[in-house]
């Protein structure tokens, strides 16, 4: 059991350098040896809490969090309102990289992660990190409602000496509508009863190369103390943390990042096609281009993007800023320009069927790989979806293959098994993510290969957008 807060000087740990947050304010090399969360603390600190860390939601990226803090020696609350994510949690039947699989099987045994659905115990947390998803509807339009019931439950529960810490993407603004205004609200004032910041998760789930505690974390609080004190908790898990002035500051960096990222990738797919049309390899012209040491950064075309941050992040700032009638016109484009990916890959797959004679009405096509990335159990906003619906509508026979991923059901509604019958001629395979573990090998018998990842250069039969 770490000490409590009550038991730990009110000074900053012995080597950590704190400096005020301004807007410059340097990255603080993070000190790992001392169990125990912030010794910086609203005035009501000596109060006693059985948990040193809750977080809530127990996702991608709440999981790995909950680990990290309790693998450190901390008593941490892991709370899902899922029953079913809390049991996957406890038969380590998530989708982790090996290192915190392992870190996750050590703290179950240990009993220093105690899982829980009921809310209410956020009262006996000292720290309150909020991960829960912030996705987008149909419509590209922020679905709000699992963080405004994630923050009211925080919010109910708080109590005096309690730092909260909000890590989930979100519009610029979000944590003080959804949790500062509603605190002050219920009496609690951040910066004197309770503390409050935001530090955006920069998480790359399944990225072995950049794990979560090699992530610099970027925090600003609702008041300067708040944001030093959440910098010396987030300093226990990340190697630096980098403070900034408001809670605003960083959660606009968060949306800069993801949104360059966004932009970055139309970019990619449009020299891709711009390429294509001059009959370049755009990959060579990349690979290429890398060998600048200054003033260029790689980022690779495919078919479309994925997953829970660049479908989704840069449309909460455009949804933000439509209220205010400012149009960021080349964030608008980027973000068109990669929703219309994944047309373009089945018209793509259209136009080389027919050069063969063949309609896609009826043609066998098969997609490989329907994860929105590399070795990953995730397919949540994956094009490869969109990829199905759109061969099925125009009257394929669709199929997919994917390891990772042993079912889908399309936003369609297509319900589909991961299968591959060689037996069964293909008419055209569509490669949309290519993973480390299998053999690709069979591809090369496959008389057409529509490779929209460019990562199959050598393959016979394959071709790009
Ligand atoms: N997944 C990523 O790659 C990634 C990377 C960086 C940042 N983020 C951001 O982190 C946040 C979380 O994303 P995620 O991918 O971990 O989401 P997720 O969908 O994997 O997990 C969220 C978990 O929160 C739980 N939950 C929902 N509402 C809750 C509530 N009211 N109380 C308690 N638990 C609740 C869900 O049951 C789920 O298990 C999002 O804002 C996302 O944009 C995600």
């Amino acid at each position: 059991m770490v000490p409590l807060l009550g038991t730990v000087p009110l000074v900053p740990a012995e080597g950590i350098m704190i400096p005020a947050p301004t807007l410059a304010a340097p990255v603080i090399p993070a000190q790992r040896p001392a169990p125990q969360t912030s010794t910086r603390a609203p005035a009501t600190s000596d109060q006693s809490f059985r948990f040193e860390v809750a977080v809530v939601g127990l996702g991608y990226v709440g999981l790995p969090t909950a680990v990290a803090f309790a693998s450190g020696g901390l008593e941490v609350l892991g709370l899902d309102v899922s029953a079913e994510r809390l049991q996957s949690v406890r038969a380590h039947d998530v989708d982790l990289i090996e290192e915190d699989l392992e870190r996750l099987r050590q703290v179950n045994r240990g009993e220093s992660l105690t899982l829980s659905a009921d809310l209410s115990s956020l009262s006996q947390a000292r720290t309150v990190i909020v991960c829960v998803p912030t996705p987008v509807d149909q419509h590209r339009t922020p679905d709000l409602e699992p963080l405004r019931r994630a923050c009211a439950s925080v919010v109910a529960y708080a109590v005096p000496g309690q730092l909260i810490l909000l890590t989930s993407t979100s519009y610029v603004g979000t944590t003080r509508d959804l949790l500062v205004d509603p605190l002050v609200a219920r009496g609690l004032m951040p910066g004197t009863d309770v503390d409050v910041a935001f530090s955006p998760e920069r998480i790359d789930p399944g990225n072995t190369t950049h794990p979560q505690s090699s992530v610099p974390r970027v925090v600003g609080g609702a008041s300067p103390a708040s944001g030093l004190r959440a910098a010396d908790v987030l300093a226990l898990v990340a190697p630096a943390v980098h403070t900034v002035s408001s809670c605003e500051a960083a959660e606009m960096t968060k949306l800069l990042e993801n949104t360059f990222r966004a932009v970055n990738i139309a970019f990619a797919n449009e020299m891709a096609d711009v390429c294509s049309s001059l009959g370049l390899d755009v990959t060579e012209v990349i690979a290429a281009a890398s060998t600048k040491p200054y003033g260029f950064m790689p980022f690779r075309p495919g078919p479309g993007v994925g997953g829970h941050c660049i479908p989704c992040d840069p449309h909460y700032l455009l949804w933000q800023l439509r209220a205010q009638r400012v149009t960021p016109r080349l964030t608008e484009m980027a973000m068109s320009a990669i929703d219309a990916r994944p047309t373009q890959v089945v018209q793509r797959c259209a136009q080389l069927l027919a050069e063969r004679g063949r309609a896609v009405a009826g043609a066998r096509v098969l997609v490989v790989g329907v994860a929105y990335k590399p070795d990953v159990a995730d397919s949540r906003e994956s094009p490869a979806l969109e990829l199905l619906d759109r061969l099925r509508a125009a009257g394929a026979v669709v199929s997919y293959l994917d390891p990772f991923i042993p079912s889908v059901i399309t936003p369609a509604g297509l319900q589909l098994s991961s299968s591959l019958d060689l037996d069964q001629e293909l008419d055209a395979v569509i490669v949309h993510t290519v993973h480390s573990a299998p053999s690709y090998e069979w591809l090369r018998d496959q008389p057409l290969v529509l490779d929209a990842t460019y990562r199959l250069r050598d393959l016979p039969h394959a071709y790009t957008l």
